[in-house]
């Protein structure tokens, strides 16, 4: 029974009104760092997700063991454990979705930036491989910082001849989620119905909330949204300094990466009318990479969403985090480009 309601709450079990259990396609879904932080508990929930036909678990260690531990759960997915770069290929041979949480987090003190040294190399490697073994798969980063591994991912993928900016997603879920929650706690409202679209990136100033959308609506003072909208942008840092030197947001990040990574599969089996908001390839600003609602469908981005109409509070935030997110962007591109 607690199985189901979280399935339930979790996956919403559209998908059980739209095919019958013999209709769902097979799917394959790798994560990439599943022993890490996030990849156990993303990996418990992908199990729980009846969508899910093969799930394989790469990590460069203990793998075996998460492997055979979440295999023994009920569920419909056959799960593989895969230890090691040349175990690499056969993660990722067929997968239709990939994760990526495969990286080093932050500590106190620092910024996402801070991480990009070590993890840009983590990303290029599996990037290069995701190119070569499941070049057709949806790719769902979380590695940080985003607004930079996205680019890098493309870029691999361009010198690969395999890139389809429909198909490479920066994951901005946890941001909604957060946002969904501080709402719906400051407004009194049952936090299930709460929607909130979050835009921009996945760092500091470039996260930005448009609370102005939110719905239900609340009478919110300015001083209340202004206090909303930098909760939500220091939300990962709230949980790094509370973690104290052990990591950053896992569980709450592997929910999100959950829903994300649903949210994908639905759009491949054609589910109509899937929506959420993701850092994706995108011209609804003179930015080549931004955060906005996109629908998603059987070949990934759908459909990229306008940014609504904005507060005059988020006018200014959108003008403000520009500039950063351009020179991440540009930080991660030229990586590759310039083999930095
Ligand atoms: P972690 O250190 O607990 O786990 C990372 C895992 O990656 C480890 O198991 C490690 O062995 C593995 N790994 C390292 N190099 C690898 C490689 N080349 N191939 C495969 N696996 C490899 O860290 P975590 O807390 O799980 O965080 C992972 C990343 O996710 C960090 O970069 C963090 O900043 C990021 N993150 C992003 C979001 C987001 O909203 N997008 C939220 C939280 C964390
Ligand atoms: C988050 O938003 O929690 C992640 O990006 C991790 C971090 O470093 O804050």
């Amino acid at each position: 029974a607690i199985l189901r309601s979280i399935k339930t709450s979790l996956f919403r079990g559209n998908q059980c009104r739209a095919f019958s259990s013999e209709a769902v396609p097979d799917r394959k879904v790798a994560v990439l760092g599943a022993a890490g932080g996030i990849g156990q508990p993303l990996a418990l929930l992908m199990k729980l997700n009846p969508l899910v036909s093969r799930l394989s678990l790469y990590d460069i260690a203990n793998t075996p063991g998460v492997a055979a531990d979440v295999s023994h759960i009920n569920t419909r997915s056959e799960v593989n454990g895969y230890m090691g770069e040349d175990q690499l290929g056969q993660a990722l041979e067929g997968a239709d979705v990939v994760i990526i949480p495969a990286g080093v987090p932050r500590k106190p003190g620092m910024t996402r930036d801070d991480l990009f040294n070590i993890n840009a190399g983590i990303v290029k490697n599996l990037c290069q491989a995701i190119a070569k073994y499941c070049p057709n798969a949806l790719v769902n980063m979380i590695s940080n910082p985003v607004n930079s591994t996205v680019p890098i991912a493309a870029e691999i993928f361009k010198k690969a001849g395999t890139y389809d900016e429909k198909k490479l997603f920066g994951v901005t879920t946890l941001d909604v989620v957060r946002a969904k929650t501080f709402y719906a706690g400051k407004a009194k409202v049952p936090v299930a119905e709460v929607n909130v679209p979050v835009v921009g990136g996945h760092a500091g100033i470039t996260i930005l909330p448009l609370f102005s959308q939110a719905t239900p609506k609340a009478n919110f003072s300015d001083e209340d949204i202004k206090a909303l909208t930098k909760r939500t942008q220091d939300g990962g840092t709230e949980v790094v300094e509370a973690k104290a030197g052990k990591g950053s947001a896992t569980l709450s990040m592997a929910y999100a990466g959950a829903i994300f990574a649903d949210a994908c599969l639905k759009g491949l089996n054609g589910v109509p009318d899937v929506v959420e908001c993701s850092f994706v390839q995108s011209n609804i600003t003179e930015l080549p990479f931004f955060a906005s609602k996109v629908r998603l469908g059987k070949n990934g981005v759908e459909e990229i969403l306008g940014l609504g109409p904005l507060s005059d509070f988020e006018k200014e935030g959108l003008e403000a985090l520009k500039p950063e997110l351009k020179s991440s962007i540009e930080k991660g591109t030229n990586s590759v480009l310039l083999k930095l």
